[in-house]
C-alpha cells in the first residue's frame, strides 16, 4: 500500500515500525500535541494561541547516497505529494547529489562621517578588530567557528565593517549580532568614530549550495508522449525562464514551495531565506531561475544553485518539539546535511512543477488534491469528506457551491 493511501495512525505506526520516531514521539503525534503555553510566551509577545499547518513528510528521497523522509509544513495540498514525486523520479535515476557551504554569515558594523585620516586609523587598528571579534564569543571558537574575514568598504560618507563569521551548525543570528555589538564598542573605543548600526546580513552569499539530479528518460514519460519528448520540453520551459522575469520567479516559487516548507518544520527562519534567494536570484543584475534543465548523455540534468540560510542547532530549532522531531526524522547531523536536504526538495518540487506544466498542466493534479480541503470548507466531516472529494474529482466542478451541493445530496441519502 502506498504511503498516501495509509491512515494517518497507520503512517504514524510506519514511521516507529521503521524507526523514524520513538513511542514518546508517536504519541505526541497522536494525542496532536501543540506547544505549550510558557512555550508559546517565551517565543512571542501578546502570545494567545499556536497556530497549526499540515505536517507531513515526503518519501524517495535518496540525497548523497542516504535515504530520507522529509517532514514538511505546508498548507497547499500539491506540496508535498509534488516533492515525492520528483524525489521518486530522481531516486530511481541514482539519486540527488549536493555540494553544501560551510555557513559563513557575513555582518555589517556601519560608521558614518569618516574622513580619509579616519579610515587609514581604522585599517592600522584592523589586527587588533579582527582579534577582538574573534574573541568575542567562545563558545563559537570551541565549537570550530568564528571569524573568518574582515573588510573595509567606503560607500560615500559610510564605512561598512564586513565580518565574515563561520558559524557552524547554527543559524547564528543572534551570536553574529552580539559578535558585531561588542566589536562596534571597541571599535569606537579605538578610533572614536561614530555608529550608526551593526547589523548581520541575509544576503546568503556565504551559504550558497549546489544540488544536482540526473533523470532518465524512462522516469518522464506520460501516456501521450515519450519521456525524451518531456525532457526536452522540461528544457525548453528552463530556458524560457532564464528569458522571461515572469516565468523565472514562479519557476522560483514552485522551488521555494518545498524549501520553505522544510524550513518550517525543522524551525527555521523562512523570512531570512526568503531575503537570501531572491537577492540571489538577482545577482546578475537579470532576475534568474535558481535551476537549470538541460539534456546530457541521454539523461535530464538539473541543476539547482542558491543560499539556503539554515541552521540545525540553537534558538527556535531547540525550543521546538516539532522542529526536534523532523531533525530526527531525517537524522540529522549536522547544518549541512539539511542544507543538502533543503535543496533536494527545492529540485523535486521544480521537477514535478514544470513535468506537469509540460505534459497534462498542473490543474488536474493541483485540483484532485484540493479536492479534500474544498469538501471541509463545504462543511463535510468523517468519512463525508473523502465521499464528497471524490465527487468533486468525478465532476471537475471543483467550486464550494458544487462541493455544498454534493455533501447536501449525500446527507439527504
Ligand atoms: C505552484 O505553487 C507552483 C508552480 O506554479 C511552480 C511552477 O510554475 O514552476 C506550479
Amino acid at each position: 500500500m502506498k504511503i498516501y493511501e495509509l491512515t494517518l495512525e497507520q503512517r504514524i505506526k510506519y514511521l516507529l515500525e521503521n524507526e523514524y520516531i520513538d513511542q514518546r514521539q508517536a504519541d505526541s503525534l497522536l494525542k496532536r500535541q501543540t506547544i505549550s503555553k510558557d512555550l508559546a510566551d517565551s517565543l512571542s509577545e501578546n502570545q494567545i494561541g499556536s497556530f497549526s499547518l499540515p505536517y507531513g513528510f515526503a518519501t524517495d528521497f535518496l540525497v548523497n547516497g542516504k535515504d530520507y523522509l522529509v517532514p514538511m509544513t505546508i498548507e497547499e495540498p500539491s506540496v508535498i505529494a509534488a516533492a515525492s514525486n520528483g524525489a521518486k523520479r530522481i531516486k530511481h535515476s541514482g539519486g540527488f547529489k549536493t555540494f553544501p557551504s560551510k555557513r559563513i554569515v557575513y555582518g555589517q558594523i556601519v560608521l558614518e562621517k569618516i574622513t580619509d585620516i579616519d579610515f587609514e586609523q581604522l585599517e592600522q587598528n584592523s589586527s587588533e578588530i579582527f582579534n577582538f571579534a574573534q574573541n568575542a564569543y567562545p563558545s563559537l571558537l570551541r565549537r570550530g567557528g568564528g571569524i573568518v574575514s574582515l573588510k573595509f568598504n567606503r560607500y560615500d560618507e559610510f564605512t561598512e565593517i564586513e565580518l565574515g563569521i563561520d558559524t557552524v551548525d547554527a543559524m547564528g543570528a543572534n551570536m553574529v549580532n552580539t559578535i558585531l555589538e561588542k566589536t562596534a564598542h571597541k571599535i569606537v573605543e579605538l578610533t572614536n568614530d561614530d555608529v550608526l548600526c551593526s547589523i548581520l546580513s541575509n544576503s546568503g552569499q556565504g551559504q550558497v549550495i549546489t544540488v544536482e539530479a540526473r533523470v532518465d528518460f524512462a522516469q518522464l514519460g506520460t501516456k501521450d508522449m515519450t519521456g525524451e519528448q518531456v525532457a526536452n520540453r522540461i528544457v525548453q520551459l528552463s530556458s524560457f525562464a532564464q528569458k522571461s522575469v515572469k516565468r523565472a520567479i514562479t519557476h522560483n516559487k514552485g522551488i521555494m514551495n518545498g524549501i520553505d516548507a522544510v524550513l518550517l518544520a525543522t524551525g527555521n527562519d523562512f523570512r531570512a531565506q526568503e531575503a537570501a534567494a531572491h537577492s540571489f536570484a538577482f545577482e546578475s543584475g537579470q532576475y534568474q531561475p535558481f535551476s537549470e534543465w538541460h539534456i546530457e548523455d541521454a539523461q535530464l540534468v538539473g541543476t539547482l544553485k542558491m543560499p539556503i540560510e539554515l541552521g540545525s542547532v540553537g534558538g527556535a530549532i531547540r525550543a521546538l518539539p516539532m522542529a526536534q522531531l523532523s531533525l530526527a526524522i531525517m537524522k540529522i547531523k549536522d547544518s549541512q546535511e539539511l542544507q543538502s536536504v533543503v535543496g533536494a526538495v527545492g529540485l523535486a518540487n521544480n521537477l514535478s512543477a514544470i513535468r506537469a506544466l509540460v505534459t497534462t498542466g498542473i490543474q488536474t493534479g493541483h485540483m484532485g488534491l484540493q479536492s479534500k480541503s474544498l469538501a471541509v470548507s463545504a462543511g463535510a466531516v468523517g468519512s463525508e469528506i473523502h465521499a464528497v472529494a471524490e465527487k468533486l474529482n468525478q465532476t471537475k466542478d471543483y467550486t464550494i457551491k458544487n462541493a455544498e451541493n454534493i455533501l447536501k445530496e449525500l446527507r439527504e441519502k
